[in-house]
């Protein structure tokens, strides 16, 4: 059972049973207990027993509870959500990457415990490496992570808004090339809810954005139309692009300055580091994998901020660790002038590792993390305060034992 796509007025349930069945699903607003949604759905096994139901018309700002239950009214599962505010309230959001297939990792309920309005999963919900017999193997991936008692108790009262990196796409730093990239974007579209799809093709990326408040959260698929540039030793032989064609960035840079228009400040879900160059402490000279091997695009993206001064924050994940960077290492428009803040947040459940850099806050490479956002809004600016926290409920600290944290406010 999966809650998602949450807006003002809508969400999507996708109830998934273990055999053909009827459903009852009723939902009722918190605060006065009346039903306001009552629907009986039937699963079937040729649509592996998902049915997705969008339930529209709600109140915003407004707490409800539902339940299923089968013919004899025995409740079988109960969650809830939150339905995002139609004012510029504040909010907090959860984020992380990277988690164990299956993982029954205690950070869910940590992750439960802060009550975001959703969890933000940036990639690698699970490490199943999916490249060969795509059809059997995602089902059996996403048996196992909505099998795990942890994460579903986690999933159900928390709306999950996620978007894939390199393990759950395909294999590792997989590509436009994976062998299972139709079946990866169809079992998207079936298991997940998920906002208005940018591009509907069957080989198509899966970018999508959502608003909340005065933000605008612009989650850019950069796997599924990647093209790794190659070399010959250190000599790099052909560019690459992460957004992999024309099509796909000249979305991504409409979807910024619509954003903009909108007086909204942009938080870009770009799953791997940013932050990388020659120089840097983990550079490699043939980078294929994260931003320090696409420098032209990167830098062609960097200069279309700066010209059209967009407000944007990059969230991350990839990299095993908690990450912060107040824009001053971040700039790549050409003479400066993009000084983008950004925050990276993983391993939920994974050994940790330390990639790109540096990092202002500095970083914890560290297993059992994941980032906070506080939004706070006032009538002039977007305030944010971004920290980390761990398994335990501790605030995650840097190399130095410093807490990783930035406070800033933003004026779109
Ligand atoms: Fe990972």
């Amino acid at each position: 059972m999966l809650v998602g796509a949450v807006s003002t007025e809508r969400v999507t349930m996708c109830v998934q049973t273990i055999a053909d069945t009827r459903v009852l699903i009723k939902i009722k607003e918190f605060a006065t207990d009346n039903i306001i949604f009552e629907k009986t759905i039937t699963t079937e096994a040729t649509q592996k027993n998902i049915v997705k139901v969008l339930i529209s018309g709600l109140r915003s700002n407004t707490k409800y509870t539902y339940t299923l239950s089968g013919n004899n009214t025995e409740v079988w599962t109960e969650g809830r959500f939150i339905t995002f505010s139609d004012k510029a309230a504040s909010y907090k959001v959860v984020f992380g990457s990277c988690q164990e297939t299956g993982s029954e990792s205690v950070i869910y309920s940590q992750i439960m415990k802060e009550s975001p309005l959703f969890y933000l999963q940036l990639g690698d919900l699970h490490y199943e490496n999916i490249d060969d017999r795509c059809q059997i193997r995602f089902d059996s991936a996403y048996h196992k992570v909505f099998s795990s008692k942890a994460q579903a108790a986690l999933y159900r009262n928390i709306p999950l808004v996620y978007m894939w990196d390199d393990h759950d796409f395909g294999p590792n730093n997989s590509d436009a090339s994976n062998p299972c990239r139709t079946t990866a974007i169809q079992q998207y579209k079936n298991y997940f809810p998920h906002y208005p799809m940018a591009f509907d093709g069957e080989t198509q990326p899966i970018s999508q954005t959502f608003d909340v408040g005065r933000i605008t959260y612009v989650m850019a698929d950069m796997r599924s139309q990647k093209i790794p540039p190659s070399y010959d030793g250190c000599v790099r032989l052909t560019q690459g692009s992460n957004f992999g064609n024309e099509t796909h960035l000249t979305w991504f840079f409409n979807t910024l300055l619509a954003a903009k228009k909108k007086g909204h400040v942009v938080f870009w879900v770009n799953s791997y580091p940013w932050i990388n160059a020659p120089g840097g402490p983990n550079y490699k000279c043939n980078e294929k994998d994260n931003w320090g091997g696409y420098p032209e695009e990167r830098t062609r993206i960097a200069d279309f901020i700066k010209a059209n001064n967009i407000p944007v924050c990059i969230l991350s994940g990839d990299a095993h660790m908690v990450a912060m960077d107040d824009g001053s290492h971040s700039d790549y428009a050409t003479g400066g002038g993009a000084p983008i803040r950004v925050f990276h947040a993983a391993a939920i459940d994974r050994p940790g590792s330390y990639k790109g850099g540096p990092y202002s806050q500095g970083y914890s490479w560290e297993e059992g993390q994941f980032g906070v956002i506080e939004v706070k809004m006032s009538i002039d600016d977007i305030c944010f305060v971004w920290y980390a926290v761990n398994a335990n409920g501790k605030p995650v600290v840097n190399q130095e034992g410093k807490e990783i944290r930035l406070e800033f406010c933003m004026t779109p």
